[in-house]
């Protein structure tokens, strides 16, 4: 089985853990490569780089009310070789990031296996698992996990534990 992890991760200064260096996760995704061998894609903008907590709550407001799609850096993966996919985010607004809307517009992953997966401080899955199945709509969207993102440095029991329970 070939897995990939797919995820944005916000470094930077954020609810709960302060200003952060490594976003909370990719640490998570860090965890299922080293637990699965997986191998990632990380969804880049540079749009909020460097933004404070409360305007980048408000951006992110306004680009979820808006539907924006902010573009990606770079280009889309080729996930022709994979059967398993981990799609991980925040949630921000009850829902991941938009500018992963806009790389779920850009691939395809029917017949795949995709679990998704978030770090959040209180509203755990929110809308994330119905927006993958409706993005992806001919996929096997299963297994999925949520953790607080002040727990995830100190977390990597919980997150294997998840992992042992999806990948046979
Ligand atoms: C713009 C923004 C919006 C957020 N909205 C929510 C939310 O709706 N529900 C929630 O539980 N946490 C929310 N959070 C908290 C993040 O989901 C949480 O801190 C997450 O672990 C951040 O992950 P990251 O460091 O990988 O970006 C929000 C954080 C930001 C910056």
């Amino acid at each position: 089985m070939n897995k990939i992890v797919i995820f944005f991760s916000h470094a930077g200064d954020n609810y709960a853990v302060g200003n952060i260096e490594v976003g909370n996760t990719k640490i998570v995704a860090d965890y299922i490569s080293e637990l699965t061998g997986a191998d990632q894609y990380e969804i880049v903008t540079h749009k909020y780089d460097g933004m404070a907590y409360n305007p980048l709550i408000k951006l992110a407001q306004e680009e979820a009310n808006a539907g924006e799609l902010p573009p990606y850096e770079g280009q889309a993966p080729d996930l022709s070789q994979y059967d398993t996919v981990f799609i991980g985010g925040p949630v921000w607004w009850g829902t991941y990031p938009q500018v992963m809307f806009t790389l779920f517009k850009d691939i395809d992953l029917a017949g795949k296996t995709v679990v998704p997966f978030t770090t959040h401080e209180g509203s755990g899955l929110a809308n994330c698992v119905s927006d993958v199945k409706k993005a992806f709509p001919q996929a096997t969207v299963t297994g999925a996990f949520s953790i607080y993102g002040h727990e995830v440095r100190s977390g990597k029991a919980k997150v294997e534990k998840w992992i042992n329970s999806v990948v046979k």
